[in-house]
């Protein structure tokens, strides 16, 4: 068996990578996990909820981070793990700075890379910033493509890639999410889950909110927080928000959203706590990738604010509705979201059924790569 390196650094990368870690250990398979640590806080709340503990952690996150930077750091930072211990193969995950980052260092060094959630394309470089091209730059580096679904194969075919080197896995944060409900439903709970028991009124419609693109940042943030805050006076819903740590999004979300009855600023929940809410909710309005692949798992209408999204499998569903940021777009289709349950209506997850993880490990094991 080869030496295998897991890299991964925010925190959806680590949810999805989360569910690889248990299914390399379940096959009793060995690995060794590198974080980047893009993100601090959001990535560690993560690590704790499935007990992962990182072989390597290179720290790298630093206030409101610029891109080349954390691109610098982490590309050097890679250059000295892989200098002291030699992998064959590095898995990495996605679109973030840390997958492309690690994907080129290990390119550099001579080392397999395998792509996990590969192929999901917008063609428009633009949006998502800078996701679309750090997913186009890893997939051009990778020997192995993981895709999610049939469409991201079929992209990643149209580009080329061999038809050998791509497996179809189903996406691996389903996985994670019915590992997470499992856990919920067997009696976890925790001191956030606690909290928002005491302190939303769960009779009412829940609203759930979320969002952190940086195409958006700016104009397009301040307008879905007018949307937002129209919401909450048109309609008697508990809006519930846990604010993403970027401060480009803090400042514009407290500056806008504070001190309004219905509307909960709160700190980004840990995994479990957020899909106890995600539950709960009967709308989910955000730019997340994540909770659009989530959501149709849990029967739950996402309005998608962002102008562009690779996951058009969902819209395609049913089980999303891509709004942008125009607030009177979103205003409009929340009133049709909660006036009528039908609005949008999920029956499959398209994103997956929870096996991608093992499906990924099997094919490492039989390809013995
Ligand atoms: C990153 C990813 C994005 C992913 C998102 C998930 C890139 C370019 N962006 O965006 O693809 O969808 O994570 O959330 O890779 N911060 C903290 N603590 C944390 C996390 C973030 O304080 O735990 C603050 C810091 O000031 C940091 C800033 O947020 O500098 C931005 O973090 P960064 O990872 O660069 O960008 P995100 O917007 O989080
Ligand atoms: N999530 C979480 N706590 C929160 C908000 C989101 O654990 O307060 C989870 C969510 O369930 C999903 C992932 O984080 O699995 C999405 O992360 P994010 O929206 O930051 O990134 P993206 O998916 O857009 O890359």
């Amino acid at each position: 068996m080869k030496k295998i390196l897991l890299c991964f650094g925010t925190r959806p990368e680590a949810i999805k990578m989360a569910a690889i870690c248990m299914a390399l250990k379940q096959r009793q398979l060995p690995y060794k996990l590198c974080v980047t640590a893009q993100h601090r806080h959001m990535l560690d709340q993560v690590l704790e909820f499935f007990d992962l503990i990182p072989d390597f952690d290179l720290n790298c996150m630093q206030p409101n981070q610029s891109l080349s930077q954390l691109s610098s750091r982490i590309l050097s930072e890679m250059d000295k793990i892989f200098e002291k211990e030699r992998f064959d193969l590095v898995l990495v995950h996605g679109d973030t700075t840390t997958s492309t980052m690690v994907a080129l260092a290990a390119f550099h060094c001579g080392i397999q890379v395998a792509h996990v959630e590969a192929g999901l394309r917008t063609y428009n470089k633009r949006s998502p910033f800078p996701e679309e091209l750090n997913r186009q730059i890893t997939g051009r580096i990778s020997d192995f493509h993981f895709a999610p679904t049939e469409k991201a194969k079929q992209n990643l075919l149209n580009e080329y890639v061999q038809a050998s080197q791509i497996l179809v896995t189903g996406n691996t944060v389903i996985d994670a999410l019915f590992y997470t409900l499992n856990k919920i439903d067997n009696g976890y709970t925790n001191g956030f889950i606690e909290n928002l028991a005491k302190k939303i009124d769960f009779s009412k419609k829940i609203v759930l909110v979320t969002g952190h693109r940086r195409e958006s940042f700016g104009a397009g943030f301040e307008n879905v927080c007018e949307a937002i805050l129209e919401i909450s006076k048109k309609h008697d819903v508990e809006i519930v928000y846990p604010v993403h740590l970027n401060p480009n999004v803090q400042n514009v979300v407290y500056e806008k959203l504070s001190n309004i009855k219905n509307i909960h600023l709160i700190a980004p929940l840990d995994y479990p706590s957020f899909v106890w809410l995600m539950r709960k909710s009967n709308l989910i309005i955000s730019d997340s990738g994540g909770i659009q692949e989530e959501a149709p798992s849990l029967n739950i209408p996402v309005l998608v604010t962002r102008e562009t999204t690779e996951r058009d499998e969902g819209i395609q569903a049913r089980c999303s509705i891509l709004v942008g940021t125009d607030p009177n777009r979103i205003i409009e289709e929340t009133r049709k979201v909660l006036n009528n349950s039908d609005a949008v209506n999920c029956m499959n997850n398209p994103y997956g059924d929870g096996f991608a993880a093992i499906n990924i490990v099997e094919f490492i094991q039989n390809n013995s790569i």
